[in-house]
């Protein structure tokens, strides 16, 4: 994601080495890493789990040295299986073949895409978890009506990766920043998901790397040696494989970590401002598939939460449902799609939810013949299907062709009943594809208004931003969330320049086209800007402040900027104890929602 030239202060874990392999990794020599300089060893065998860093930062400028007297070490443990004997000598046959095609995947040079040297350099690599430091210094004064925590998600990899690697595959980290009467304390910590803490045990990367890893036959190899791990118990993949990385989002009194390869996780934040994993949550076993996805919706004034579930390799591929304030789940809706297609974000309004069927589609025969799973497909339609929120089956979904049209996010849609038009704001992404495959075209990121007519089955799209030479990439984002559904004048936007950093945030008028930014300044760079308005019912749609974490990448500092909405002006910032690695999608509890925590 970031410039290899970047500088780099990671925080691995080191993936440590089973003792029992250690003869059967001299005896791969020959067909691994025995070039490598960089280990003290004796020995110069290097296979996968032995393997020296596959980051190898060259011609780096001196990395500032980050503050860690408050680091928590990761929990890490030698390694000490309670395997029988057939359990060893599987796990051990099981390393060496994995050695082996690590060996084979490392002889190829990585696609930017998949290379952990492009995608976890600079302000992408990880931190170690942070406790509660609490005083920090603060800069300007922090408003009064920002009473609670900002919570904000990312990928942070505990284990260092030993062959491809995407930014999306990292472990979840959130990072916690707590305002009371003006005083702030941070803390961050890893989502304590099935997979971290198995491979946290073992000291190896066991589960398979969905972007970074799953390609061609080296990714049907992956997957076969992981499932051969499972039933050898040497594993345990039936409690999910996700990373909980992507978002947050805090409904029936239960913060939710998200990523759409499993179930949310529940995070419980302490009284001091610490966050605690209570574990996978299931909506108390209403929910029965594996996945949920990252962006479900809270609507502002039902308080339901809308949400997807996809599955990429049988009928039926979507799964439509809701979650009543009390938490009790609706029936699930089969949506029917002609082939599985790749579905990070929807959209609702007042009384539909509109979801996207776009040209972004699992193929998994394209690992048999080399490629990657996901793919575009050009032939394909795209569409929009709207269905009442309240429906109890798909039969009256509406289908609107929008041809050409990918979107990763959406930032609202609502109604307008007058031209039967469902109007719908994201941000169209060409290629469409390019978070996953690498191009030589450079990725751009328009934002674009959509109508979809429910009378004649036609839509329009057209960027918002009219002018050209005005053109910036927007992605990551979002409207005032209380007029969610609604129709909103502002979304607030990241200014993604030079993708895939972030310069800064955009306030964007939806009907004008007008644009006014927040820029962070020389070598700063941020994420999501997090619009917290200042009361529940606001008058003014952009009565409110936006928060982001900011880094600096010349000082290696990071800070949480507080700006006010209306004008951009700047109100505080807060200067964190450590840095803060750019990541994803954030929410804000206040101090009463904390209260209730369950
Ligand atoms: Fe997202």
């Amino acid at each position: 994601m970031a410039s290899s030239t970047t500088p780099s202060a990671v925080a691995w874990t080191k993936t440590q080495i089973p003792r029992h392999l250690s003869s059967s990794l001299v005896d791969l020599s020959s067909i691994s890493f025995n070039k490598s300089k960089s280990s003290s060893r004796k020995t110069k065998i290097h296979p996968t789990l032995h393997s020296p860093s596959v980051l190898h930062f060259p011609n780096q400028p001196v990395t500032p040295k980050e503050d860690s007297s408050e680091t928590v070490n990761p929990k890490t443990h030698r390694y000490q299986p309670q395997w029988n004997f057939l359990q060893r000598a599987a796990a051990t046959a099981l390393d060496i073949a994995e050695a082996a095609l690590v060996s084979h995947e490392r002889r190829r040079p990585f696609p930017k895409t998949t290379d952990p040297r492009v995608q976890i350099t600079g302000n992408f690599s990880p931190v170690q978890e942070q406790k509660v430091r609490g005083q920090l210094p603060v800069n300007g004064t922090i408003p009064e009506s920002i009473e609670g925590i900002y919570v904000r998600n990312g990928a942070n990899p505990l284990l260092e990766p030993v062959s491809g690697h995407h930014f999306f595959d990292g472990d979840g980290m959130i990072h916690a920043l707590k305002i009371e009467k003006g005083s702030a304390s941070y803390a961050c910590r890893f989502t304590e998901t099935e997979r971290l803490k198995q491979e946290r045990v073992h000291g190896l990367p066991l589960f398979p790397k969905s972007i970074g890893e799953l390609h061609g036959h080296s990714g049907i190899a992956r997957l076969l040696l992981f499932y051969a791990r499972g039933l050898c118990g040497l594993l345990d993949h039936t409690k999910g494989t996700g990373v909980a990385n992507a978002s947050l989002v805090y409904f029936n009194d239960r913060l939710l970590a998200l990523s759409e390869d499993d179930l949310p996780y529940q995070v419980r934040i302490t009284p001091c401002g610490d966050l605690e994993t209570v574990g996978r949550y299931n909506f108390n076993g209403q929910l029965k598939h594996s996945t949920m996805i990252a962006h479900p919706k809270i609507d502002p004034v039902s308080k339901e939460l809308f949400a997807l579930s996809y599955d990429f390799v049988q009928k039926p591929y979507l799964k439509y449902f809701r979650f009543f304030p009390d938490g009790e789940k609706s029936p699930d809706i089969d949506i029917p799609l002609p082939v599985p297609t790749m579905m990070h974000d929807f959209a609702i309004t007042e009384n539909f939810v509109v979801i996207p069927d776009q040209q972004v589609v699992f193929k998994l025969q394209e690992m048999l013949r080399g490629g990657s799973p996901v793919i575009y497909d050009k032939k394909k339609k795209s569409r929009f299907g709207i269905l009442n929120k309240s429906a109890t089956d798909a039969n009256d979904m509406i289908w609107v062709e929008s041809p050409d049209a990918f979107f990763f996010h959406f930032w609202n849609a609502w109604e307008e009943p007058e031209s039967d038009e469902v109007v719908v704001i994201g941000s169209c992404m060409t290629p469409p594809d390019s978070i996953f495959n690498e191009h030589d075209e450079s990725l751009q990121s328009v934002l674009s208004e959509i109508r979809l007519n429910l009378k004649t089955g036609k839509s329009t799209r057209r960027p918002i931003i009219q002018e050209p030479s005005n053109h910036v990439n927007l992605e990551v984002g979002m409207v005032n969330r209380n007029l969610l559904g609604r129709q909103t004048s502002y979304a607030y936007l990241a200014i993604a320049e030079p993708w895939p950093k972030i310069s800064g945030f955009a306030k964007v008028d939806l009907f004008t086209g007008e644009v006014k930014k927040y820029m962070y300044g020389d070598k700063r760079y941020g994420g999501e800007p997090f619009f917290l308005p200042t009361e529940q019912n606001c008058e003014a749609e952009d009565d409110g402040y936006i928060l982001a974490f900011v880094h600096d990448e010349k000082t290696w500092k990071s800070e949480l900027h507080i700006v006010n909405a209306k004008n951009l002006q700047f109100e505080a910032s807060v200067k964190l104890p450590s840095r803060v690695p750019y990541g994803f999608h954030g929410t804000f509890i206040d101090s009463r929602g904390l209260v209730n925590q369950a």
